[in-house]
């Protein structure tokens, strides 16, 4: 096993609240066990065009508490190619980079995978997206912020929703992962979540809300964008709209303000103990591994599991928000 001089960090993909912190824990991590840090600019784009800067312990000061990524991130269609992949392992050679970590969600590992491979390169991923939907950790940094925004943008719309009298439908992120949607559904007492994990079954929301209660002024319900059966949120308001004319129907698209902003204490403690266990492993020679957390302990899973196995959506929960929209 070769020792670890200089690891490079970058972000890759969507961005997520916590990625600050992560970059913040990695710098820290490496420069107290003596590694140099490179950081990676615009994620594997910046790779292969070598947008590299110093980092030092100075360098990630009064990031902690930022939404966002100070390294900027990209999603590269060059570094799908082979040819793309040479010119960044050119360039992290000329930088005598020799560990990478990878903060970034399914896309991001799934180039980790194919150039750790290709060139023997050791190389830890941090799981940085909103949508939760990575196998091998319970969270994913940026998953509790974002969940915590759109309970507090729901909550918003619930006043008006009660002064109106009004039936909201709400659009929260996940492309094909309906966490956000189920989590944060518990959080705002939906009358209803439509995710991609479950078929919508429109007769059977047509019915609840048929014997829903009449006396109950407000109702929110919530599609995740990803969920495919029904149309989407217009097409679901257009269907409601026909059949109970008499409620006063609204959509809200909540979109990438789902993605921004300080991240939360939790998310914050996350990206640290990722990013430090990340830092102390590539030392040890693990490679290859997305670095999570289960059950409350540092766990290590390959990327390709962690990309392809699906996270189960938890039937408790599901059942969780029917019982308590009575
Ligand atoms: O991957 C995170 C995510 O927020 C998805 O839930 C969403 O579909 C997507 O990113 C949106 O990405 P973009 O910023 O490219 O529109």
């Amino acid at each position: 096993m070769n020792k670890i001089r200089k690891i490079g960090v970058f972000t890759s993909g969507g961005d997520s609240p916590g990625m600050n912190a992560a970059i913040r824990a990695v710098v820290r991590t490496a420069i107290f066990y003596n590694i140099e840090v490179l950081g990676i600019k615009r994620g594997y784009e910046g790779m292969i065009n070598g947008e590299f800067m110093d980092m030092d312990r100075k360098s990630v000061a009064n990031i902690i508490q930022r939404g966002g990524t100070i390294l900027k991130t990209a999603r590269s269609m060059a570094f799908l190619t082979p040819e793309g992949r040479k010119e960044a392992y050119d360039q992290l050679k000329g930088a005598e980079i020799d560990a990478l970590i990878a903060i970034g969600g399914d896309g991001t590992f799934t180039g980790a995978k194919v150039f750790g491979e290709e060139y023997d390169f050791p190389i830890l991923g941090l799981p940085g997206t909103i949508d939760n939907d990575l196998f091998g950790t319970d969270f994913t940094i940026g998953y509790d912020t974002s969940i915590n925004t759109v309970t507090d943008a729901i909550d918003k719309i619930r006043d008006t929703a009660e002064s109106h009298d009004r039936l909201f439908i709400v659009e929260v992120m996940g492309r094909d992962c309906g966490l956000i949607a189920l989590r944060s559904g518990i959080g705002v007492g939906a009358e209803s979540i439509m995710i991609p994990e479950t078929k919508t079954d429109m007769a059977a929301l047509m019915h609840r809300l048929e014997i829903s209660r009449k006396d109950k002024s407000s109702k929110i319900l919530i599609v995740a964008e990803g969920e495919g059966d029904s149309g989407g949120a217009f097409e679901i308001a257009d269907k409601i709209k026909l059949k109970f004319p008499q409620y006063d129907t609204r959509v809200s698209i909540l979109g990438h303000i789902q993605r921004g902003g300080k991240p939360t204490c939790m998310d914050r403690v996350l990206a640290s103990r990722l990013a430090v266990a990340a830092v102390e492993n590539l030392m040890t020679g693990r490679k290859g591994e997305m670095v999570g957390l289960i059950h409350g302990k540092i766990a290590f899973t390959p990327f390709d599991h962690a990309i392809k196995h699906h996270v189960e959506i938890n039937k408790d929960l599901l059942k969780i928000v029917e019982i308590l929209s009575l």
